[in-house]
């Protein structure tokens, strides 16, 4: 209570003091604007329109709560979303003089209304936006959200300046899930530190929280660890199709977590192991357990690969990787693999998976693996990534550890849309834009929503080398997935989707995303006449 009063207070005084050197202007007669109707990706929890709207103009200033961590630069990461947008220039906490109208609040609430660090409450009326959040976590994805609503176009008829009318009225709004994922595979080809910024940043619009980097396979080592320099010098040299391959140096690997960091976006590194463990055996020799001769591999066969299970050097070599990666890895989580070990011995792969976890803890991180982890004797703590087999699930369940839903033939982004995809592959289905949306991962598998720690839709590289390619196996899906993931049950409606989805197309082509035109969608064109300085 007392911090709403001194919230109000705060924007009265602001005003009043920019008021007094004006004269008052008229009051703006908005045309009817309807908020439910605006095209929010994700769906949010709550929405409650008043149709009038905000004048966002350049009169118009951002604040933000003073001393609360984070708040400034979420302030002004939407003031360059702004510009870049519509080239409007906004102040953030300034305290110069020119006139100030309209305020964006972005105010630091203690309320127990927002029951999450995600959690935000948008309010949005004639002359001021307030933005509640408790953490600046949650100011970051309500931002996502004010982005998403403030039009392309302004309306040059209602003052001298041009306006750009945000829809009012209340959003009130909650993740799903804590958990919402993608997954990148840069070891079947490599992406660049630039490719990988784009798409996380393209993520971060529709508020997916995690990128988990699948660093190490058979083809390619991707990761530089400083006491076993040649998984990168010879385990990164090669990719699938013969291409020169490549890898994070440290300090590379620490800018990808940086500006992921900055989305308030956790990046979960794996090194995949005893299986899909090529690349390193013919960097050190040592490590191999399948006992053939090792060469380089640009192929796109799995399963022929091992670690030796049973020496502990090879163990001695796990724990100086975990702990290099750890060491520059903010995250709680580091991923081990475990998928498709077709030629290690069941009781090998249970009493390896049982050591590394050990050692995943001893350096301070959560384990996860895919789902033939849960055959092993892991901690309840561990989590099990269910790509494929519904029976490991379900130990994963009975040994009470939490699951994260990448059912191949749901969630796979590298699975074809269809028989005309043009990458992708189709092992486990074809998923068209509406196969991808239309499922219910609360009850998919009859796992106990309790156990569900969040959604993750993986992109295996394969077929894609290049980031268009990778553009068009993840956009459109990657936002279905992640209003699976944000938004409630009863808030998913394909045919409402449908409509907000073929509205991102102005975005994604000011993005200069290269995603696949479902015949499924109505794509609205883009519309925009100004000029652009800088992407969105
Ligand atoms: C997997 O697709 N092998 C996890």
């Amino acid at each position: 209570m007392k911090k709403g009063y001194q919230l109000l207070t705060t924007i009265f005084l602001i005003l009043l003091v920019f008021a007094c050197k004006e004269e008052p202007k008229p009051r703006i007669k908005f045309p009817t604007t309807d908020l439910s109707k605006a095209n929010m990706m994700p769906k949010p929890l709550k929405i409650v329109a008043t149709n009038n709207a905000f004048g966002l103009d350049r009169y118009t200033a951002i604040y933000t709560t003073k001393g609360a961590a984070g708040f400034e630069s979420v302030g002004n990461f939407l003031a360059k979303k702004i510009k870049s947008k519509i080239d409007l220039d906004i102040p953030v906490n300034s305290e110069s003089q020119e006139p100030v109208e309209r305020v964006i609040y972005i105010n630091q609430s203690d309320s127990l209304d927002l029951e999450t660090p995600e959690a935000y409450q948008l309010y949005i009326n004639q002359d001021s936006i307030i933005l509640n959040s408790n953490t600046a976590e949650g100011a970051f994805r309500g931002i996502q959200t004010l982005r998403q609503i403030i039009p392309e176009i302004s309306n040059d008829t209602l003052a001298e300046q041009k306006i750009w009318p945000v829809p009012s009225g209340k959003i009130i709004d909650n993740p799903n899930f804590e958990y919402r994922g993608s997954m990148l595979d840069v070891a079947r080809h490599f992406f660049s530190v630039k490719d990988v910024k784009k798409y996380i940043d393209l993520l971060s619009y529709y508020k997916i929280n995690v990128l988990h980097l699948h660093l190490s396979d058979d083809q390619g080592w991707r990761i530089e660890i400083k006491s076993w320099p040649k998984l990168t010098e010879v385990g990164g040299s090669t990719e699938v199709g013969g291409e020169a391959g490549g890898f994070y140096t440290q300090e590379d690997y620490k800018e990808i977590v940086a500006y992921a960091a900055e989305r308030y976006m956790t990046i979960i590194p794996e090194i995949d192991m005893p299986g899909h463990t090529n690349a390193a055996s013919v960097s050190y020799p040592f490590l191999n357990g399948n006992g053939k001769p090792l060469k380089l591999y640009e192929g796109m066969r799995v399963g022929f690969s091992t670690f030796d299970t049973k020496k502990d050097t090879v163990y001695s070599f796990i724990d100086d990787v975990v702990r290099e990666i750890s060491e520059i890895t903010p995250g709680p989580y580091f991923h081990i693999g475990g998928d498709e070990s077709h030629v290690t011995k069941k009781k090998d792969y249970i009493y390896f998976v049982n050591r590394v976890e050990k050692i995943v803890q001893k350096h301070g991180k959560r384990m996860i693996g895919w789902d033939e982890v849960a055959i092993a004797n892991v901690d309840s703590t561990s989590i099990s990534q269910w790509w494929a087999s519904e029976e490991n699930a379900k130990k994963a369940i009975k040994k009470g550890m939490k699951i994260i839903m990448s059912p191949a033939k749901k969630a796979y982004l590298d699975m074809e849309y269809d028989t005309l995809s043009k990458h992708g592959l189709h092992w486990a289905a074809y998923i068209p834009v509406d196969t991808a949306y239309v499922w219910t991962p609360e009850t998919f598998g009859n796992i106990p929503r309790k156990n569900i720690l969040g959604i993750e839709a993986p992109l295996w590289s394969e077929t894609i080398s290049n980031i268009d390619e990778l553009e068009y196996l993840a956009f459109p899906r990657i936002i279905g997935y992640s209003e699976l993931s944000w938004s409630t049950k009863e808030n998913r409606d394909w045919e409402d989707y449908k409509i907000r989805l073929a509205n991102q197309a102005p975005f994604l082509d000011r993005m200069d995303v290269k995603y696949y035109p479902s015949k499924l969608i109505d794509w609205k064109k883009s519309k925009h006449t100004y000029e652009i300085i800088e992407k969105d």
